[in-house]
């Protein structure tokens, strides 16, 4: 039986991460395969880009090569990692994808979409994931909670950028809503975490009873 492939998207600081490692301790507890990954990394190789993308020194980058850099992570982490785990029947949970690269080096950047689908289709095949969970949080709300943790280059940007973002965001789950489910980041930790099982529970319920759990 193939896996899933299930992506968590959102602002920096939506507690996306935090959601992402509850699903996977609840998939531990039932025994079913799983992976945990993030974008940009994943690999080896793509922890260096990731690294490299989030210097500070980067800060003068083009977004077109911010846009070579995470899809040259990407295709690697597909043929590495994402692909072998769903074939293998697992379920991968990934912190951001595609979405992210339209979000930010799209809305952010403005680099064109027509050039975004482009890369996509040279690196991914425009693959797309089984489901994709958006953690709604305004950017002003998201920009107060960044100030409060530790900031990469990207965290840095002004509130106007993350405007563009989420706007951005906004219009990927207009275009796919079958695809998308939006859960407000605003509720406690516990709440969020609720709205996330209910979200996700026809595709992973099936599976946990073939686990046996
Ligand atoms: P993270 O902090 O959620 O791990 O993400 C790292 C940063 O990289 C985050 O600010 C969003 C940014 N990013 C892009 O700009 N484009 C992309 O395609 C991805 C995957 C992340």
């Amino acid at each position: 039986m193939s896996g899933l492939f299930i992506t968590f998207e959102g602002l920096d600081g939506s507690g996306k991460s935090t959601q992402l490692k509850r699903v996977a301790a609840d998939l531990e507890r039932r025994g079913v395969a799983h992976v945990v990954t993030r974008e940009p990394g994943g690999t080896p190789f793509a922890d260096l880009l990731r690294e490299l993308f989030l210097r500070r020194e980067a800060a003068q980058v083009d977004g077109v090569v911010e846009l070579m850099l995470v899809f040259a992570s990407r295709r690697q982490h597909l043929i590495e990692v994402i692909e072998p785990a769903v074939a293998a029947g697992a379920v991968v949970l990934c912190d951001r994808f595609t979405d992210s690269t339209y979000a930010y080096q799209g809305g952010g950047r403005g680099v064109p979409q027509g050039v975004i689908a482009e890369a996509d289709r040279l690196a991914t095949g425009c693959r797309a994931p089984d489901r994709t969970l958006f953690f709604e949080l305004s950017p002003e709300e998201a920009q107060r909670r960044r100030r409060e943790g530790a900031a990469d280059r990207i965290d840095r940007e002004s509130l106007a950028f993350y405007r563009r973002v989420h706007e951005a965001y906004g219009r990927r789950i207009a275009a796919e809503p079958e695809r998308f489910r939006v859960i407000a980041a605003t509720a406690s930790i516990d709440d969020v975490a609720r709205a996330v099982e209910a979200e996700l529970s026809d595709l992973l319920r099936p599976l946990s009873q073939a686990a046996g759990a």
